[in-house]
């Protein structure tokens, strides 16, 4: 599995220990920044290439990071194909994955602490979209939402 993660520096912190638990678990991790702490930055700058490399198939699964997770998940859904939402438990996880196929995870660098960002992180990676007929049915109306849109 292709992940990407990112954040401005309101997530800079929590993205950095996400990154290095992933990368300390095996994990091949790609990281669209920032690289370093600059209070200064803005999270479209970040989060954007993050969602157009999920977008493309470059990356399986996205994490965004910023302060609250609102903006990472406002910029994240601008690209066709991107399905991201802030989390903020574990149920929604990996309910979100199996049945809305959830493809880049948002959390609030400045909401939530370490440990529970982290179960969060793997509730989302250890699920399976189901595929299940309604569920089908479902994102089926959501693409064809999304094309519309872009004509
Ligand atoms: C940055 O101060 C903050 O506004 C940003 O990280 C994020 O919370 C926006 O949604």
């Amino acid at each position: 599995m292709k992940i990407g993660i990112a954040a401005d520096h309101g997530g800079f912190t929590l993205k950095q220990q996400l990154l290095h638990l992933l990368q300390a678990e095996g994990y091949h991790v790609t990281d669209f920044g920032a690289k370093t702490l600059d209070q200064e930055d803005d999270y479209p700058d970040y989060i954007a290439p993050l969602a157009r490399a999920v977008s493309t198939g470059l990356i399986d699964r996205g994490i965004a990071v910023c302060g609250s997770g609102v903006g990472a998940a406002i910029v994240a859904n601008k690209f066709k194909g991107v399905r991201a939402a802030l989390i903020t438990e574990t149920y929604s996880a990996h309910q979100g994955v199996e049945h809305d196929e959830l493809n880049l995870l948002c959390l609030g660098g400045r909401v939530i602490g370490p440990e529970l960002a982290k179960e969060i992180l793997f509730a989302f990676l250890h699920a399976h979209y189901s595929g299940e007929t309604r569920h089908q049915r479902r994102l089926g109306k959501l693409e064809k939402i999304e094309n519309d849109s872009f004509k």
